[in-house]
């Protein structure tokens, strides 16, 4: 891939466009992590210290990133993650997203709290999507949401399970954080530098969160995410809530959140056919550990009951090697597509993943691999924990 423009090289370039361009409050609520943002930053911090094995005299003239994630063909393992208010980055942010991921050819995940509701996304793909759910108190509106996402003909339900309560995230709470953003003096000053925003937004209708609005009776306004969370989020999630929403839906189940291997156990008990070791980003639990330091022990403790799923941190081609090095079966990324989407709206996303496939690529051919089955030799040193049988065999 040739860069389509000399300027973009990398995801950090993609941040940097994204961060003149996306009004204040939506760039800070995808840049963010919450109180220290100490585990947000270890995510990727950890990720870079990890060293790869140069290999030389290997024949790298054929290679292959072609995988299956959670039964699906890919061209990369790689998926869009579930990401909230994709819309305010760009104007139908996530039909658009979708889209790229489609034409690429991997997986996208809709969020509950998407912008563009699960039948408008449908009505733009063809590729069956993945739907994310979160579980809220009122259950009949779980079951139409699972309901329309089977007609939407999504082919796989991610249940996130690391938010019931929302981490506190301080830039959203001082920015006001809503949508539509608030008519304050503020908001005005800093939309009129965000020209190319505004006008995207006055040529659509999708201003809101499409999949609740006009959904659940009583509930007009959710401009206020954290306001919404606080009320309708289900604190009482229980795995038999899990066992529940596995028998509604028939088709496969990945759950999201998981961090810790007693946990991993435990979702592998549910039937789920995937788990996402997931931290949210960094976005809840301030403190906990980055999820590659995880990974192997998560990947440990499930053995072949699950197929595991990575995200946190990846920012370029090698964090997503080094995570399937580490024994995931796919990666599925957050900011990096949304600093894409933020920074040049479709095309953006498509330039994100053309970017990680090349920078996966030539890490590969570096380290001399040739298939990305084999993304464990990538390694200097084996990863710790990971049977050698898990490390070398899972795409076989
Ligand atoms: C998220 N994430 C998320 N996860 C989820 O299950 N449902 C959601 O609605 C959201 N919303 C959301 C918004 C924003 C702005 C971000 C950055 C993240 C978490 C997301 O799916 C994923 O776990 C992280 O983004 C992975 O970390 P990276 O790739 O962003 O570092």
């Amino acid at each position: 891939m040739a860069p389509r423009r000399a300027s973009i090289t990398s995801i950090e370039d993609l941040r940097r466009l994204a961060e003149r361009r996306v009004p204040r409050m939506f760039y800070d609520y995808v840049d963010c992590g919450s109180w220290t943002e100490g585990t947000y930053r270890a995510n990727s911090e950890d990720l870079a210290k990890i060293p790869l094995r140069q290999r030389v005299g290997v024949d790298i003239s054929k290679r292959t990133l072609a995988s299956r994630m959670v039964g699906e063909a890919v061209t990369m393992p790689v998926a869009l993650a579930p990401t909230g208010l994709a819309g305010m980055q760009w104007a139908d942010g996530e039909i658009l997203a979708a889209r790229a991921a489609e034409r690429f050819g991997v997986p996208f995940a809709l969020s509950t709290v998407s912008v563009c509701s699960i039948e408008d996304v449908a009505a733009h793909t063809t590729r069956p999507f993945w739907f994310q759910l979160y579980m809220m108190k009122d259950r009949a509106f779980m079951e139409r949401l699972i309901g329309r996402a089977r007609d939407a003909n999504c082919s796989a339900l991610v249940l996130t399970l690391d938010l019931q309560v929302q981490g506190q995230r301080h830039k959203d709470i001082k920015n006001g954080l809503s949508t539509p953003p608030k008519p304050t003096l503020r908001n005005l000053v800093n939309l009129a530098t965000k020209p190319r925003w505004c006008l995207g937004m006055l040529g659509t209708r999708r201003h809101t969160f499409r999949n609740i609005v006009g959904h659940v009776s009583g509930i007009e306004d959710v401009s206020s995410l954290a306001h919404w969370v606080s009320g309708q989020f289900d604190q009482s999630l229980s795995w038999e809530d899990v066992r529940w929403v596995r028998k509604l839906w028939d088709r496969k189940l990945i759950l999201k959140g998981i961090l810790d291997p007693e946990d991993a156990r435990m979702a592998a008990s549910t039937g789920a056919d995937a788990i996402v070791v997931s931290n949210h980003g960094g976005r809840q639990l301030d403190g906990a550990p980055s999820t590659i330091s995880m990974l192997p022990a998560v990947v440990e403790a499930v053995g072949d009951r699950t197929e595991v799923l990575f995200d946190g941190g990846v920012r370029s081609g090698q964090d997503v090697l080094k995570a399937l090095a580490h024994g995931a079966q796919g990666v599925l990324v957050g900011r990096a597509f949304l600093y894409g989407l933020g920074a040049m709206g479709e095309e953006g996303v498509t330039y994100c993943l053309e970017l990680l496939q090349k920078e996966l690529d030539l890490t590969m051919a570096l380290c001399g691999v040739t298939d990305i089955a084999n993304a464990a030799h990538a390694l200097l040193a084996p990863a710790q924990n990971v049977p050698p049988e898990r490390q070398f065999a899972r795409r076989a």
